[in-house]
């Protein structure tokens, strides 16, 4: 059994007695499964999984991601294992260095949208004891629980349209970007798409806001006034400190994270000689909605 214990009000969980280098038995991915539905956020401490390990642990869950921003930055012969760090190796960065750095949902402009994030912590800046760079968590089913009914009403079949470009051109004003301006390429590859502003999770059946105020550019099919009016309302609503977890890291860290009801944020407070390098996979919402995912969670 694994031992699986709660960290944070809503969101949150460490789960022991697991070695991720190792293939996953049915046992183990339910208890997972359930995991996820209940605390979306898990911390497997003190794991040692190489480039190969990490992706066969992701793709449990669904199918892997190959990022359109991943570029240069992924780990020799993984495509799908992204590398995001400050490392300046033989004055190359290894790495993305500013992924992730402000409220967003990860693949909310894709089609299908992303279940996991697979993060795998290699470095983690640490100033005076207390470590840096973490990563923050807001609980959206947690805040439509909270929505006044006749809001939930109003969004019930709204749909909202999910821009990749709208973070990255907010990444790009930004002093001293790595970034430069998406080719054309890139942003054939990842068009606007709309998806419902409420979504249903597949493991709880909960109900979650999905507004992620990092893509969102607006409402569908309602004016402009309507539509800025109602997301304004929505990205307020949805950053308030009461729905918030906080993971500080430890190296070894296998943090994974439900992005059908979270939305997070990564804290840039470390600075450029402060190493922190992280390794991802980002596991597609295709496997989760399966009649065999429903089935997973319950064996
Ligand atoms: C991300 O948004 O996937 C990056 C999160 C992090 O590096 O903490």
């Amino acid at each position: 059994m694994l031992k699986i214990t709660p960290i944070g009000k809503t969101l949150g969980a460490r789960i022991e007695g697991i070695d991720l280098s190792k293939p996953l038995t049915r046992t183990d991915k339910a208890q997972i499964l359930q995991a996820f539905g209940r605390y979306a956020v898990l911390c497997f401490p003190a794991q040692t999984v190489d480039a190969a390990q990490q992706k066969a642990f992701a793709k449990e869950f669904g199918s892997l991601e190959i990022n359109v921003a991943a570029g240069h930055y992924t780990v020799p012969g993984h495509p799908e294992v992204m590398v995001l760090s400050n490392i300046i190796e033989n004055g190359k960065a290894i790495g993305l260095a500013d992924a992730g750095q402000d409220w967003h949902t990860d693949m909310s402009y894709s089609e299908p949208i992303a279940f996991l994030n697979v993060l795998h912590a290699l470095k983690v800046p640490v100033r005076d004891g207390v470590p840096l760079g973490s990563t923050e968590f807001l609980d959206m089913c947690a805040a439509y629980d909270d929505l006044p009914a006749e809001i939930k009403a109003r969004l019930e079949d709204l749909t909202a349209t999910h821009d990749f470009n709208k973070f990255w051109e907010e990444m790009l004003k930004r002093p001293g970007t790595q970034r430069k301006p998406l080719t054309p390429e890139q942003r054939a590859a990842k068009p606007p798409v709309s998806h419902p502003i409420v979504l249903t999770h597949p493991i709880s059946g909960r109900k979650a806001l999905y507004c992620t105020v990092g893509y969102v550019t607006k409402v569908d099919g309602v004016s402009k006034a309507e539509s800025d009016e109602l997301l304004a309302f929505l990205f307020k609503h949805q950053l308030q400190d009461k729905y918030k977890y906080k993971h500080l890291w430890t190296q070894g860290d296998v943090l994974c994270w439900d992005n059908l009801w979270t939305m997070h944020n990564a804290v840039a407070d470390y600075r450029p000689d402060e190493p922190r390098h992280m390794r991802r996979c980002q596991v597609m919402a295709d496997w989760v909605f399966s009649p065999e995912a429903k089935a997973a969670a319950t064996a």
